[in-house]
């Protein structure tokens, strides 16, 4: 079939679309004639996922300076990009929810009308769309992909189009994505339709850029109509379409509207010496060890006990008939932050980087490996993620601040398959899904909030996860380090109104109460905070196993803990301290709660409330009230 001949506004556009004859689902079909009519690619590319086109894809991305091939005997089968250093991380500034109505998009989005945005971006009666033309000179890949496994009823479907053979090879480590994503949407399925491109259009006889992007940036999503458009950006959560766009924008609001719910969290499996096996499923917001924690190997005096990965990044979990909530990993990869992995933090996701690999803007070793800090010993020499010459040396001349240059950016990123993993869940890629026990919320606060709490019900569950803060980290432009408010981790990832979203979360356990079934128990974590000389108290890593036997025990009602004004902590001989030298002075440090600290908090649970008072639950400002009454007494 022919895409139909468009008058473009200064082009006639006719291009062969070369559907190939087992894709049959006519509105995708159609879909992909508008775009590409629309962006105007010079050649337009059906992936099928196979090993024999990511090969192809990633030599000629090589060809085309995009690649560095890495050296075989030291990482097989792995990559290295550097992106353009004006394209590192998420750009939340420049990503909008256009709901027909802004307050369904909420205070913590941007917002714009959908008109206006699509006139915008494909174009208005007197304005050319970003999108018209944007892909000229360059090839339109369409890539299928399920977000879960294949045909699971929690699973869906998506296409994105993307002119960045960058993205296509990706998104085939981070989805299940080929050909049997066709069969699965038949010829009537629906899927969510994701645009994409770097925007840099070539014209005849120009040179390519190997990262090309533009100045201007659109993360885009309609949320009734569930579609993506994404403008400018090559890089992760911008451009890989079905991570943070489809798999948390707008699958929370799928999940609002069928009542399930799409979580920035991972899933983890904890079995101890008996075989009983549980399911944890646990938001922090970015770079806050949440892989890291995924893939946890017990320390010493956990004999029996093991942890496996099913995600580390995304969940989504749908309630059952009998009461119990199940949850998949829609992803099949990660796309994790580099710098402070190692074999002492986390030694699964060492083993897992080993072959196999697109590392993005870590640095090139002179043997053609990578490195990045925190990995361990530095280079004598490297070549840096912008390309310069990299010594410890010229770190130190020319850093900032008084801090070395970096290597490696601090975002800097690893895309793996989760089948690389030695810790992988058997059942990661189960249809069913895994019955989850808890909910554990984390954020990275220096101060002020415990090592770990349990709430007293849901609603004080719900309160503690909503009123969230964490300090900020590189995985999103901006400053580093200032606390923000990130209720559930989502903050950069609500597809919809945030007091709403509340609410959904208060009916969900409503519900579930209604049908007898015992509620997971949620909890929130801190293994952020700072001593006096400014270091971390808590070790952290595989330590937080400790944490995790804790809850475990709560679980199984063998840990009394102790109630205080927030819910209930450990007692500190409650912990297996087997192997770890941890004192009770240290671990008041811990856990210890600051009511003046805690009176100011509340503060800024107040700012937040104020800010998000359209459709606040009531339930939420009683929660709180409730907690003031308790610090006043
Ligand atoms: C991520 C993020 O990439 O949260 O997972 O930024
Ligand atoms: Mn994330």
């Amino acid at each position: 079939m022919n895409a139909p001949v468009m008058q473009g506004l200064d082009t006639v556009y006719d291009l062969k679309l070369g559907t190939p004859s087992y894709v049959k689902n006519a509105k995708l079909i159609a879909w992909v004639a508008d775009m590409a009519a629309l962006c105007k690619p010079a050649a337009i590319h059906w992936c099928d996922g196979s090993q024999a086109e990511y090969d192809a894809l990633c030599q000629q991305l090589v060809e085309a300076g995009t690649f560095k091939k890495l050296n075989p005997a030291k990482r097989p089968g792995s990559f290295l990009a550097w992106s353009d250093p004006s394209d590192v991380a998420r750009v939340e500034d420049r990503t909008y929810i256009c709901s027909a109505k802004k307050e369904d998009a909420g205070s913590t989005n941007n917002w714009a009308a959908p008109a206006e945005m699509r006139a915008k971006l494909q174009g208005g009666a007197n304005e050319r769309g970003l999108f018209d033309g944007c892909m000229k000179g360059r090839t339109m890949y369409v890539v299928p992909f399920s977000m879960g496994p294949l045909g699971s009823d929690i699973a869906h479907i998506g296409i994105e189009l993307s002119d960045s053979p960058y993205v296509a090879v990706n998104m085939r480590i981070m989805t299940r994505m080929g050909k049997a994503v066709y069969d699965v949407i038949g010829v009537e399925g629906d899927f969510v339709p994701c645009v994409h491109t770097v925007g840099a259009p070539l014209q005849a006889g120009q040179q390519d850029v190997s990262w090309p992007c533009n100045k201007t940036k659109y993360i885009v999503h309609y949320p009734e109509t569930r579609e993506i458009w994404s403008y400018g950006s090559g890089y992760g959560g911008n451009a890989l379409l079905g991570k943070k766009c489809f798999a948390l924008r707008i699958a929370s609001t799928m999940g609002r509207d069928q009542g399930w719910l799409a979580e920035h969290m991972l899933i983890l499996g904890v079995t101890n010496p008996q075989g009983k096996k549980y399911h944890v499923a646990a938001a922090f917001p970015s770079a806050c060890g949440k892989t890291n924690f995924a893939m946890l190997i017990p320390p010493a005096g956990f004999d029996g006990w093991k942890v496996t990965t099913i995600g580390d990044d995304i969940a989504w979990i749908k309630p059952q008939a009998d009461g119990t909530l199940r949850a998949i990993n829609p992803e099949a990869g990660y796309f994790g932050v580099a710098p402070g992995t190692n074999t002492l933090t986390n030694p699964n996701c060492m083993a897992s980087l080993d072959r196999d690999v697109i590392y993005t803007n870590v640095a090139l070793t002179d043997d053609g490996d990578v490195w990045w800090e925190g990995m361990g010993d530095a280079p004598a020499h490297a070549i840096d993620w912008q390309g310069k010459d990299w010594t410890p040396a010229i770190a130190k001349e020319t850093g900032v601040d008084g801090k070395p240059r970096l290597a490696a950016h601090p975002n800097a990123r690893f895309t793996v398959a989760a089948t690389n993993n030695p810790a992988l869940d058997s059942a990661w890629d189960d249809a069913k899904g895994v019955k989850i026990d808890a909910f554990l919320f984390g954020g990275r606060r220096s101060t002020t909030v415990p090592l770990v709490t349990e709430a007293r019900n849901w609603t004080e569950g719900v309160y503690m996860a909503a009123t969230m803060g964490s300090e900020t980290t590189a995985a999103a432009f901006g400053a580093q380090g200032v606390v923000r408010r990130d209720p559930f981790a989502m903050l950069p990832f609500m597809g919809y109104n945030m007091s709403d979203y509340f609410q959904h979360w208060l009916n969900l356990g409503a519900k579930l109460s209604a049908s007898g079934a015992a509620l997971p128990k949620i909890f929130t974590t801190n293994w952020f905070r700072k001593g006096e000389d400014g270091k971390f108290v808590w070790p952290g890593y595989g330590e937080n196993m400790r944490v995790l036997k804790w809850m475990i025990d709560r679980i199984e009602g063998q840990a009394a803990g102790v109630e205080h004004i927030l819910g209930v902590s450990p007692k500190y001989e409650e912990l297996n301290w087997t192997g770890l030298n941890f004192t009770q002075e240290q671990f008041t440090n811990v856990t210890s709660i600051d009511k003046a600290a805690w009176v100011a908090e509340l503060k800024l649970h107040e700012e937040l409330f104020t800010q998000l008072a359209y459709h606040l639950p009531a339930e939420l400002t009683a929660t709180k009230a409730t907690l003031e009454q308790r610090l006043a007494a």
